[in-house]
């Protein structure tokens, strides 16, 4: 009798607790913006997932940094983050910049061919077949001696690329990659950079030194509690000042006015606007602005690129196969399971935005040829509509779609395409 008691008690508080606990509605409709998308591409859009670009929001992005990167600065792009020919020429165009930055040996020949007159950086150092299949490969009027700096680590690579540069009877210019914080490799001490300087100062006909990379995204992820932003950044500046001032007194014959000293990437480039070191700031994802850059130095910029996709069947309560009864508990449980979605496509690098309260299911699992998604009864969706989601990071995830759909105010005005893998 008292142990039946105790049970009636515990199961009265687990209940108390579960309702406590319970999940609110975040259910709601598509807000005027997103609203006025699902109108355009139930009327034009291609009936199956597409990426989304917003020529408008871009444009506010490009005054942003176009407002930061003053000369004597200049902005480079950052083609793997917005990898497509017209939108890198379209960014090129609107910021008066022919400087990009290239990460990948396929997308560097074809930025080469298409954007003939670009000045290009590698962003990271390539094996040494790389380096050479990309000659191989190149076609037209790009001349790498004078518009291609290649990235360059250690005095390993130096070597390895110099042997190339004779082969092929080339003149390389060289980049040279230093740690300014990162530890993400490069170079790390004074006197692996006196290795490498000494063996440009050596081979004057075939290696050309172009200035220094050194990358800074470590000053803005490491959290407030463990260090100070400002004390991070002051030990960036002050390790690139140290290879610099190495460089300029050592090798006096290697310094030319105007060498790229490239730093900076989309969460710090604003962090530069009082530096008077560095000549070259580097960015791409900022200008879309992907969920990973929602960060505080990022507040200006505005989401501008985003995946849509029909909703093919659009049901009630979640039902999980041959669970009825944790799927009824769930679903008395959680406001947010009361309808269920299954859209064209899914398990992508990406956040469902718009209508607002959408969730993937953990439970029934990712999919990438119908996810589920559930939403609460609040959520006004239905077949054809669609659903939008901002990517998390652009680069990846903007090569999985075919051509992306550029939209301007509330109409389709072109169609990008993406780099060839
Ligand atoms: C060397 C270097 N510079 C700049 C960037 C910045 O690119 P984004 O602005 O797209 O983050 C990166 C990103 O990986 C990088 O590796």
């Amino acid at each position: 009798m008292k142990l039946g008691v105790l049970a009636v008690v515990a199961l009265g508080i687990a209940a108390v607790a579960a309702l406590a606990l319970r999940p609110r509605d975040d259910g709601g409709g598509y807000d005027p913006y997103f609203r006025a998308l699902n109108d355009l591409l139930k009327r034009e859009g291609p009936a199956r997932p597409v990426l989304i670009l917003d020529l408008d929001r871009l444009d506010r992005n490009l005054d942003v940094v176009r407002r930061s990167i003053r000369p004597p600065k200049h902005f480079r792009v950052v083609a793997k983050s917005l990898p497509s020919i017209p939108l890198l020429r379209y960014v090129c165009e609107r910021t008066g910049t022919k400087r990009v930055m290239s990460f990948h040996q396929p997308f560097l020949n074809q930025v080469a061919e298409q954007l003939a007159d670009s000045d290009i950086l590698l962003g990271k150092p390539l094996p040494v077949r790389s380096a050479a299949a990309f000659y191989a490969a190149l076609r037209g009027n790009f001349d790498p001696s004078r518009q291609l700096q290649w990235l360059v680590d250690t005095p390993e690579r130096l070597d390895e690329y110099l042997a190339l540069a004779e082969r092929l009877q080339q003149k390389m210019l060289i980049n040279v990659e230093i740690d300014v914080g990162l530890h993400r490799g490069g170079v790390a001490d004074t006197s692996t950079l006196d290795r490498l300087l000494a063996v440009i100062a050596a081979h004057p006909d075939r290696l050309e030194l172009a200035g220094f990379m050194g990358y800074d995204p470590h000053v803005v992820k490491v959290p407030g509690w463990a260090r100070r932003r400002a004390s991070l950044i002051a030990e960036v500046r002050a390790a690139y000042r140290g290879y610099v001032e190495f460089a300029r007194a050592r090798y006096p014959q290697l310094w030319r006015d105007g060498m790229t000293l490239n730093g900076a990437g989309s969460p710090t480039y604003r962090l530069y606007e009082d530096d008077t070191l560095l000549n070259d700031l580097a960015l791409g994802s900022a200008l879309v602005k992907p969920t990973d850059f929602d960060i505080d130095t990022l507040e200006a910029h505005v989401p501008a690129l985003f995946i849509a996709t029909p909703v093919l069947k659009a049901g009630a309560a979640t039902q999980l196969p041959g669970l009825d009864w944790l799927s009824r508990l769930l679903d008395w449980w959680n406001p947010n399971l009361a309808r269920t979605f299954f859209v064209y496509g899914g398990y992508w690098m990406a956040r469902p935005v718009a209508p607002a309260g959408l969730h993937t299911n953990p439970l029934f699992g990712r999919s990438s040829n119908q996810e589920m998604l559930n939403g609460s009864a609040r959520v006004a969706l239905g077949v054809d509509d669609y659903v939008f989601l901002r990517p998390t990071q652009s680069e990846a995830v903007m090569l999985q779609f075919g051509d992306i759909l550029v939209v301007r105010g509330d109409a389709v005005v072109d169609h990008w395409a993406v780099l060839t893998q």
